[in-house]
């Protein structure tokens, strides 16, 4: 595996790509990847001819009171997965590469605004967030230049933002959402898992619980949105200790909410353990 630091350098390589003809898949990361990642890169493979991953963590889409200086950074570690992974080059800039003027708060940089779509959901409790990742995907996008480019169902507000972004500015990727991957006892496979304490990590369950209590209603007949959201509540109300941020269904490509739920609805919750925010959800109709 082949890892490039510059952007001139990746696209020699993608150049190259293109001129045999091959197809490239692209795995946008922040690394610290676990086996979502890898799944991305597993239906990449399948997929393409060539896999390109990236690895960046991208100071644009953290607002000051996150956790971007902290962000866990395994490097080696994630590069080694990548690798035996079969990913044929690794893009991994740094922050300078990527913004040579600054990222944040420079007033005089260039952004890709998602406009409404970037302050539902997700993208209400953490404002500019959004606006940071179709940002960096954008300048990915046009590096990369992937046939197709894969991302985790976890991050639903993500897809429908980055969906949107590629049917409305005419970006010739195809954009693959993937499953979330979870661990043995429900929990959604995330990055920021790392930071949960062990009592924290045990709460967590909660979100994949709540979504569970939702689920079983819509599987006895229930659709309105109120009695699924109110199933869900009452989980959290055992679990004190985890705050809710939202739960609410929501129409997975405008993320405005729906009063009945209905197969390709989305389901979706967001909560703090401690100072970490997590989030899961379900697309009605899927495999939850
Ligand atoms: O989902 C992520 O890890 C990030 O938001 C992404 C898409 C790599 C952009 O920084």
């Amino acid at each position: 595996m082949q890892i490039v630091t510059s952007i001139a350098e990746m696209r020699r390589l993608t150049r190259d790509y293109a001129r045999r003809g091959l197809t490239v898949g692209f795995v946008p990361t922040m690394g610290a990847l676990h086996a979502g990642h890898l799944s991305l890169v597993a239906r990449s493979r399948r997929e393409c001819d060539i896999t390109i991953a990236s690895i960046f963590v991208n100071p644009l889409q953290f607002a000051a009171n996150e956790d971007y200086a902290r962000y866990p950074r395994t490097f080696h570690d994630d590069s080694r997965q990548l690798e035996s992974a079969g990913v044929t080059a690794l893009f991994a800039p740094s922050a300078d590469e990527m913004y040579p003027a600054g990222s944040n708060g420079n007033p005089e940089n260039f952004l890709v605004q998602p406009g409404p779509l970037g302050s539902r959901l997700d993208g209400a409790s953490r404002p500019g967030h959004f606006t940071g990742v179709a940002t960096v995907v954008a300048k990915l996008f046009h590096i990369v230049a992937p046939t197709r480019a894969y991302f985790g169902q976890k991050d639903a507000a993500q897809v429908a933002v980055l969906r949107r972004m590629v049917r409305d500015l005419n970006f010739d990727v195809e954009l693959v959402a993937c499953p979330i991957i979870r661990e043995a006892d429900g929990l959604a496979m995330s990055s920021r898992n790392r930071y949960l304490s062990p009592a924290e990590r045990r709460d967590a369950l909660v979100l994949h619980r709540a979504i569970g209590n939702a689920a079983m209603l819509y599987m006895m007949g229930e659709s309105s949105a109120d009695a699924l959201i109110a199933a869900a509540q009452t989980e959290f109300a055992l679990t004190p200790a985890a705050r809710i941020d939202y739960i609410t269904l929501v129409d997975p490509d405008t993320l405005l909410p729906l009063k009945q739920a209905a197969p390709g609805a989305l389901f979706a919750v967001a909560a703090y353990l401690g100072n970490t925010r997590l989030i899961d959800n379900w697309l009605i109709g899927q495999e939850l």
